[in-house]
Formats: C-alpha cells, sequence, structure tokens
C-alpha cells in the first residue's frame, strides 16, 4: 500500500512538472484530487481495510493529498508568474519607433493681428474692451448720430433681427457704450476688436468681417488733438505694416466725427511708385478716423464744452492682408490648413 501512495505522489509530481499553461493545470487538479482520482479511490476503499492498517493507510493517504495540493498551489503561482513576465514582455513599448505626429494648429492671421494691435494699445495705456455683436439700433446708429432716415446708414446694409436688434455694422458701437458706461467721466482709452456684419458678398467684401475701433475721451483741457490721432495711428500702422509706411489723411465724412479723415499708407508693395495694388496710386486707404462729433458726446452723457477726444476705426482682414501679403481676402476663410499653417513661420521671420 505505501510503495502505491509513493509511486502515486512521484507520478503526480512529474504530471505537475510538464504543466505548461493554466488551463493544463486545472485539468490536472480534476485528474489528481477529483472525485474519480486515485487518491479518492484509495480515501474510499479505506473502510474495506482491517481497524489496524486503517489509520495508518489513511493518515499516508491524506498526507500524500496534502502534498499533492501544495505541489499544484506552488505551480499555479509559477505559471501566473510566468504569464506576467509574458505580458509584461510583451507590453514593453519600443521608444525608438517613430510616434505618431499630432497635427498642431496655428492662430489664425486675423487673430494673430488682433492680439498685436491689442498688445501695442495695452502698451499705450489703453483698455482692451468688448461689446456685443447683436446690437441694438441705438448703440449702432442713433448714438453716433446717426439718427432713422439718415443718409449714411445706407452705406451700411444691415441684418435686421428685429426693428430693433441687428447684428452690428461696425464696432463704433463700442464708442457709445463705452462712454454710457463711464458714468465716472474718467478718461477713456480704449480699444475693441471683433466681428462685424454687412449684407455684402463679392470679391473684395464678406458679409461677416472684422473691425478693430478706438476711442480716446478727456477733460477738454488736456486738449486731445488731431496731432494725438495722427501720432497715435502714425505708431499703429508703422508697428503692424512697416517701418517704411508714410501715412496721408484726406478729409471725408463720417456721422459721429468732426472733422473726419480716410487715413491712406503708402504702397507697401511699390513704395509709393504706384502698382496693381494700390491701383497706381502709391497710397492705400486703411482707416477711418475723426475728432469725437459734439453731438455724440452730449448723446452719451458727455458736456462737449467740457470734455473731447478722438476715435478711429479699420478692417483687421486688410490689415492682416498688408501685413502678411495675402492676395486675396477669402483665403482668410476657406480654413486651408496648407494656408493657415504658414504664420507661424512668417512671425518668425
Ligand atoms: N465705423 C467706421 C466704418 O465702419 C470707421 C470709423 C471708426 C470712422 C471710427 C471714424 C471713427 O467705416
Amino acid at each position: 500500500m505505501e510503495s502505491k501512495i509513493e509511486e502515486l505522489k512521484k507520478i503526480a509530481e512529474e504530471k505537475i512538472k510538464n504543466i505548461q499553461n493554466s488551463q493544463e493545470l486545472q485539468d490536472l487538479k480534476v485528474q489528481l484530487l477529483g472525485k474519480k482520482s486515485e487518491i479518492s479511490n484509495l480515501l474510499k476503499g479505506l473502510g474495506a481495510l482491517s481497524p489496524e492498517e486503517r489509520p495508518k493507510v489513511g493518515a499516508l493517504v491524506n498526507k500524500a493529498r496534502t502534498e499533492i495540493e501544495e505541489k499544484i498551489e506552488k505551480a499555479e503561482k509559477k505559471i501566473k508568474e510566468k504569464m506576467l513576465e509574458e505580458k509584461i514582455q510583451k507590453e514593453t513599448i519600443d521608444i525608438t519607433l517613430p510616434g505618431t505626429k499630432i497635427q498642431r494648429g496655428s492662430k489664425h492671421p486675423v487673430n494673430r493681428v488682433i492680439e498685436e494691435i491689442e498688445d501695442l494699445f495695452v502698451s499705450m495705456g489703453y483698455d482692451v474692451i468688448s461689446g456685443p455683436e447683436l446690437e441694438t439700433d441705438e448703440y449702432c446708429f442713433e448714438r453716433l448720430n446717426l439718427p432713422q432716415g439718415h443718409p449714411a446708414r445706407d452705406m451700411q446694409d444691415s441684418f435686421y433681427i428685429t426693428n430693433e436688434y441687428l447684428l452690428r455694422t461696425q464696432t463704433s458701437a463700442v464708442q457709445a457704450r463705452a462712454m454710457v458706461a463711464n458714468t465716472e467721466k474718467t478718461p477713456i482709452r480704449m480699444i475693441c476688436a471683433g466681428k462685424t456684419y454687412r449684407r455684402e458678398d463679392d470679391a473684395t467684401h464678406s458679409h461677416q468681417f472684422g473691425q478693430v475701433e478706438g476711442l480716446v475721451i478727456d477733460k477738454k483741457e488736456r486738449n486731445v488733438s488731431l496731432a494725438d490721432l495722427k501720432g497715435t495711428l502714425e505708431i499703429f500702422v508703422k508697428k503692424l505694416i512697416g517701418k517704411n509706411c508714410e501715412l496721408r489723411f484726406r478729409p471725408s465724412y463720417f456721422p459721429f466725427t468732426e472733422p473726419s479723415y480716410e487715413v491712406d499708407v503708402s504702397c507697401f508693395k511699390c513704395g509709393g511708385k504706384g502698382c496693381s495694388l494700390c491701383k497706381q496710386t502709391g497710397w492705400i486707404e486703411v482707416l477711418g478716423a475723426g475728432i469725437v462729433h459734439p453731438n455724440v458726446l452730449k448723446m452719451n452723457g458727455y458736456d462737449p464744452e467740457k470734455f473731447g477726444g478722438f476715435a478711429f476705426g479699420t478692417g483687421l482682414e486688410r490689415l492682416a492682408m498688408f501685413k502678411y501679403g495675402i492676395p486675396d481676402m477669402r483665403y482668410l476663410y476657406t480654413n486651408d490648413i496648407r494656408f493657415l499653417s504658414q504664420f507661424d513661420r512668417k512671425d518668425e521671420e
């Protein structure tokens, strides 16, 4: 009997040693210790033994069983470790492989221009402010000296939402907002860039475009004059477009400024000699500007005898086009990556 148990143990050990994976081990467990295993059979057969032999053999069989169980447990642990090892091996990352390239976006040229303008004017003590794109007729026109039926309204064909509300046609609406909001009548030095809308669509106009507005108001005795306006715009244009730009102020008309000017820069392409960009004139129109109209001051809570200042406004797309030499405005709206991704490089030049 004893030798049979020994034999059984040996065979079991041998089998356990040859196990390769956990499935095989599970099967072997059933085979060695299950209900139909030899060990179970031996235990079942104990009843047939003599009372003297029974405890002896019983102890031996149980011992053998425990030993086999322990061996299986050890084997199980080993297999688990082996599997983990293999998994780790498989999952190691080869850092020498080339990575997946992440497509990096770049700032839109119009936003670059906005940031540059804001930085410049902040450095001159201006506040950056904003106003609503859905504007009231009152702020977009009335408070800017453009009452209902004023012929100058025709120059800005508008998207009206209701009789009262429209998509703002000009950032000048923010001039009125800045004045009305400034109940303390502290000096105003503000710059405001944003979207504007007009009902026009052709090669050089879009129904949506960007404008930037500047407004300076101070007490009369501070004498904010046309000379200040000229100096400010000169700094603005030279910084944004090029050091060698000359400025020209042409008398013009805007309902909210008096006197009003159209500001041209010398053509940066031909240097003023005349080319296709400047239509052979040597000059390119860039800004509208002027001294704030007394009516506008009055309508927005300021005594024109006591306060005065200047305002200017310009289109952002045109500035971006001049700055970067973009030949067609439509490039700015079509979101072509090949176009948009060029500007990181251009700004570094
Ligand atoms: N808002 C004017 C336009 O859209 C530009 C302008 C702004 C003119 C401020 C004078 C002063 O044409």
